[in-house]
């Protein structure tokens, strides 16, 4: 696109619009919580539907601008748009990390609490360093990371262990219990079996990030992360086999890379991946004949060590469509950038709410249902983009080790025992799919099958 070929000005939306972005997008999502969800706001948000709100808002801003972007009024000198097409999606995506910037201002200050030198939040030559040391510890383009074996027993231990204590809870399982369990496979995966009860070393995280969510208007807790890095490098030293740990200690890196600061990142988003695999127990718990079909496929970790498992795959990745955890992906120009309509100032933040796009009941047939086929036949979406780990060259390369683990959990869990939603009304098939799950109000019953 050239300037000569650009005519007029990007469409900007009005003071009260803008307000109301703010109110029905920005101010829900931040509320809940962007890098640790706060339990209460997350269930008044599911009561009140807040992401449905959200989603209808930009639908008709699109309705009267049209494909955008739209820019919208800020206080102060920061510039905003929003990203309503699909295809200027793909764009941005495709076109980070320059001119479209992944190191975003509210994320950089979001992050800082804990891991400043991290992949997303760093840009030019250091970004492009820690890239490539994160695609190369987490195997990215593989379908099963080369310690897929050892990821899977693990798993199928922590999965067997839990499933013998709810024995003893009465044959229920909540959000508690399955969080304790998640996250002991969380650290061994990530720094091996000594680090299984250090249940510390998430306590820390989760102030550190509790911090972050505030941003810049928290001070920060520098004593804390200097002691969480101090105890993470003991883990790193020790490379315990069998771990992402030992991966890291076997792949180059420069003065640059900061091994620690991309630990700390895997550490923390393994956490949302326990959120979308409880909430996929829930929607197999709803829907009987894809909980049947799934329940096939788990019989294959008796057969296999490292079955794929596509179908599990697939429900996970629709739990994620349905309620993103990472719901609003943020990039920032790094100069001028033209469009059909206009030209865009360098430094706007651009904000693609991923909801607006997975439940777009306009153009996405089964926008609010339960159809893990969207993914097994992903010409049934198309070029529309569902992005719950974003895409481009900023996409998630912990996705595909994410998937393994998450899919492993529920096979281990199905292969077992039979769950049922308590109460069994929570989620219903006969009904749209809810704006937002709430896994922590999530408890279950478990029958033998
Ligand atoms: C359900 C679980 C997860 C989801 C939904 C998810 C999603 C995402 C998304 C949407 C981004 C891009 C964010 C942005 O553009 O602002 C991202 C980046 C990233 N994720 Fe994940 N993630 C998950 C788990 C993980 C795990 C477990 C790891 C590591 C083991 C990981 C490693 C990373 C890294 C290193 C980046 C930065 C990539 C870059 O800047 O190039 N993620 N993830």
């Amino acid at each position: 696109m050239t300037r000569d070929s650009v005519q007029g000005a990007l469409p900007q939306a009005s003071v009260a619009e803008s307000l109301a972005v703010l109110t029905d997008v920005l101010i829900p999502n931040v509320a809940k919580g962007v890098l640790i969800r706060r339990p209460r706001i997350v269930g008044m948000a599911e009561r009140l539907g807040l992401d449905r709100r959200a989603v209808q808002r930009l639908q008709q801003l699109n309705e009267k601008y049209g494909r955008g972007p739209l820019m919208l009024q800020v206080p102060g000198e920061k510039t905003m748009a929003l990203v309503l097409d699909p295809d200027h999606v793909n764009r941005v995506l495709d076109q980070s990390p320059a001119p479209f910037a992944t190191a975003e201002q509210a994320k950089r200050s979001a992050l800082a609490h804990f891991e400043p030198d991290m992949a997303l939040v760093s840009h030019g030559r250091e970004r492009a360093e820690r890239r490539r040391f994160n695609e190369a510890v987490l195997h990215s383009e593989c379908p099963v990371h080369g310690l897929g074996e050892r990821f899977v027993t693990v798993a199928r231990e922590e999965v067997d262990e839990l499933l013998h204590a709810t024995r003893q809870q009465g044959d229920t399982l909540d959000w508690a219990a399955f969080f304790e369990t998640w996250s002991r496979v969380v650290r061994r995966v990530v720094l091996g079996d000594t680090a299984r009860d250090d249940h510390a070393l998430t306590e820390a995280l989760g102030k550190l990030r509790a911090a972050g969510n505030w941003g810049f208007m928290h001070p920060g807790r520098d004593r804390l992360r200097d002691a969480l890095h101090e105890r993470l490098r003991r883990y790193l030293k020790r490379a315990e086999p069998g771990s992402l740990a030992a991966e890291v200690a076997r792949v180059p890196i420069s003065e640059t890379t900061q091994p620690g600061h991309q630990v700390t990142q895997w550490l923390f988003a393994f956490d949302p991946a326990g959120m979308a695999t409880f909430r996929t127990l829930a929607l197999l718990a709803a829907h009987p004949e894809a909980a049947r079909r799934a329940r096939r496929e788990a019989a294959s970790l008796e057969r296999q060590t490292t079955p794929e498992l596509p179908y599990l795959r697939a429900c996970v990745l629709e739990s994620l469509r349905l309620w993103p955890t990472t719901p609003m992906l943020l990039r920032q120009s790094t100069e001028t950038t033209l469009w059909e309509n206009g030209a865009m100032p360098a430094d706007t933040s651009l904000l693609i709410l991923a909801p607006y796009f997975h439940r777009d009941e306009r153009h996405l047939a089964s926008a609010n249902r339960f159809d893990p086929d969207l993914w097994l036949k992903p010409e049934a979406a198309g070029a529309w983009p569902l992005i719950p780990f974003s895409g481009g060259s900023g996409i998630c390369p912990g996705r595909r080790l994410v998937l393994l683990v998450t899919s492993t959990v529920l096979a281990s869990c199905l292969s077992r025992r039979e769950f049922r939603l308590d109460p069994p009304s929570r989620l219903l098939s006969s009904k749209p799919m809810p704006p937002l799950l709430d896994n922590y109000a999530l408890r279950f019953r478990l029958d033998p099958h």
